[in-house]
């Protein structure tokens, strides 16, 4: 197993004209699947965009491994290793699905296989490689960033809201197909949501993000996690 751990240290971060992030540390343990939960706005998307290099940081320290990639650029963060599904749908929309698929793969030459290992999970795209990605529906369009992420087979894949707009018998596949992908590669993961069911079954923790600031964390297992973390929601 290929297992990383992913740590921000008092990490500052937002846009020209305002920070949205402050001083945040987070620590992500090597195999250890984190759900990140907040409202709209507090700075869930910000979080993963700075870790991965499309925002510049304005303080701290993010590490992968231990290793220092603060200051990297985001497809040099993305060789070493972290997958990104954004919330937005980040998709070549005139290349085909299998082109789309191919993007994350090092050599061209590992897809059969790689796809071979994802399809059942995504029945969807084996009969159409060829078609246009720009021509899925908003929800298939969905399921190709999180399969192009699973094919990169990532140490630490970092996943914002992949169950919007999903049906719930899809969501149910991508929660088998995330715990499967735990249980036999360890992959590390921080999973972004609205859906606290799915976020809660697939995470072994969860936080709640307000304002750039965790404002509580705790066992997604435990009894009162669904209860705690929908108090958050609510208020
Ligand atoms: N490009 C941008 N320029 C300026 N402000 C931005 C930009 N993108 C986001 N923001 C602001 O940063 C804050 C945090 O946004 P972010 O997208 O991280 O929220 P979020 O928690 O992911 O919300 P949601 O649940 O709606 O996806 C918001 O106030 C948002 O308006
Ligand atoms: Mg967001």
């Amino acid at each position: 197993m290929n297992q990383a751990g992913l740590h921000l240290n008092a990490v500052t971060s937002g846009y020209k004209t305002s920070v949205v992030l402050r001083n945040l540390s987070l620590a992500i343990a090597p195999g250890e699947a984190v759900a990140l939960l907040g409202k709209n706005g507090m700075g869930k998307s910000t979080l993963l965009k700075t870790v991965m290099g499309y925002l510049p940081k304005k303080g701290g320290t993010v590490r992968l491994s231990g290793e220092d990639i603060t200051r990297l650029a985001p497809h040099r963060i993305a060789r070493m290793g972290i997958a990104y599904a954004a919330q937005e749908k980040a998709l070549f929309t005139d290349l085909s699905i299998r082109d789309n698929l191919c993007l994350g793969l090092a050599r061209e030459s590992v897809f059969d296989e790689r796809f071979a290992e994802i399809e059942p999970v995504f029945p969807v795209f084996g009969s159409r490689l060829k078609q246009y990605a720009g021509t899925l529906s908003g929800g298939e369009q969905k399921m190709l960033l999180l399969a192009r992420a699973l094919m990169m087979r990532p140490a630490v894949i970092l996943l914002d809201e992949i169950t919007e707009g999903l049906q719930p018998s899809v969501i149910d596949r991508l929660a088998s197909a995330l715990l499967w992908e735990r249980k036999q590669r360890g992959t590390t993961m921080l999973l972004i949501e609205q859906n606290v069911p799915f976020a809660l079954k697939v995470a072994d923790r969860f936080l709640v993000l307000k304002q750039g600031e965790i404002v509580d964390e705790g066992d997604a297992k435990a009894g009162d996690a669904s209860d705690r973390v929908f108090g958050h929601l609510r208020v």
